[in-house]
């Protein structure tokens, strides 16, 4: 697997999913019209040029960056994050991979990724052994972002993986495997720190923890960071929590800004300066079988998401962020708390 910026074209055309074409009434009504058969798609990559940056695109790393989601806590927004984050990396020019770990399945829904029990999914390739590509699916209307499924099969995998051979490392081997070029992976946890989470952990170089900014949001934290800190002493070196991301940030309240102020104490330049909003459209799209980018691309959600992925993108290639070039619909805190001032 390499990353390589020579076959940067999109592998297949995207197939419009059966929900798309009513899809287009609620695109913004700030986004041009549709200008080819992938409305949403079009709509969307129209956003990010609208973001005044399509001639000076992002810059694509050099190796394939393998960013595993997680946070033991449920309801944070790790699916969330995933999915919009997996989307923006691929509208700013990305090949995309996102592999779902968690056997809810919520990512795959997102994607608009059929999931049923008899698709082939990440269960046949940490338990079955079968290689990545068999399971890999394009996603539709976002060029170059793609979707290893979860079925229900993964609940089951946890104790399944037990008694296998190389039990914390089988995706790890999946992800070395798979030879497409890929500029960036990133992986879904479930809500645990089972067997599932530990094979994202040695899987990947860099682990992102969405924080839900509420009163208990560092609690539980040390548990997964001891984690880390013992998949890297055992099993994979270069695993470090390269990115913190302020999810559901509500600027009108008092509490917010606290625990921003706390979080940003307490991991200081990991966490990204761009938060990302409490938003109505990001919650909705996934049951449109949608990410937020296409689901209503001009929105603040979007922005946001796309804003941290640009961030994402800068601080891999040691590119400082600045904050004053940040798109003014998307909030980093300050303009948030400027916003309702
Ligand atoms: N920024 C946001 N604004 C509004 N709702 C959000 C936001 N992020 C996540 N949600 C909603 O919160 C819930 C939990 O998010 P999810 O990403 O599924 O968390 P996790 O994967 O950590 O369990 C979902 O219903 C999701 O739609
Ligand atoms: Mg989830």
């Amino acid at each position: 697997m390499r990353s390589d910026a020579n076959i940067a074209g999109p592998m297949t055309d995207p197939v419009p999913g059966p929900r798309t074409e009513s899809m287009g009434d609620d695109v913004s009504r700030e986004t041009p019209p549709p200008m080819d058969d992938t409305p949403i798609g079009r709509a969307a990559q129209l956003a990010v040029e609208a973001l005044g940056r399509a001639g000076e695109g992002l810059p694509r790393p050099e190796q394939t960056r393998v960013i595993v989601v997680a946070n033991q806590k449920g309801g944070v927004g790790k699916t969330t994050t995933t999915v919009n984050l997996a989307a923006s990396l691929a509208l700013h020019g990305g090949r995309v991979l996102v592999i779902d770990l968690d056997p809810q399945g919520n990512a795959s829904t997102a994607l608009g990724i059929d999931h049923h029990a008899e698709v082939p999914s990440i269960y046949d390739v940490l338990v079955e052994s079968k290689p990545l590509a068999e399971v890999v699916q394009p996603v539709p209307d976002v060029e170059g972002l793609f979707c290893a499924p979860a079925t229900i099969d993964l609940a089951g995998a946890e104790i399944e993986l037990v008694s296998l051979v190389a039990r914390e490392s089988r995706l790890e081997r999946a992800i070395q495997s798979y030879e497409q070029p890929l500029d960036y992976v990133l992986i879904d946890c479930p809500p645990s720190l089972g067997l599932l989470t530990v094979n994202a952990l040695v899987a990947g170089q860099e682990v992102l923890i969405p924080i839900q900014c509420e009163y208990y949001a560092l609690e539980g934290l040390g548990q997964l960071l001891r984690n880390v800190d013992l998949v890297r002493g055992h099993l994979n070196p270069a695993l470090h929590v390269s990115t913190i991301l302020l999810t559901m940030y509500d600027g009108r309240t008092r509490l917010a800004s606290q625990v921003a102020e706390e979080v940003r104490t307490h991991f200081g330049d990991e966490v990204l300066r761009t938060s990302i909003p409490r938003s109505v459209r990001i919650s909705e799209a996934p049951s449109y079988g949608q990410t937020v980018l296409t689901y209503d691309p001009g929105s603040s959600g979007a922005l946001s998401y796309l804003e941290a992925a640009r961030e994402i993108a800068l601080k891999g290639v040691g590119v400082h962020y600045d904050e004053q070039q940040a798109h003014l619909g998307a909030q980093t805190e300050q303009s948030m708390v400027e916003g309702i001032q």
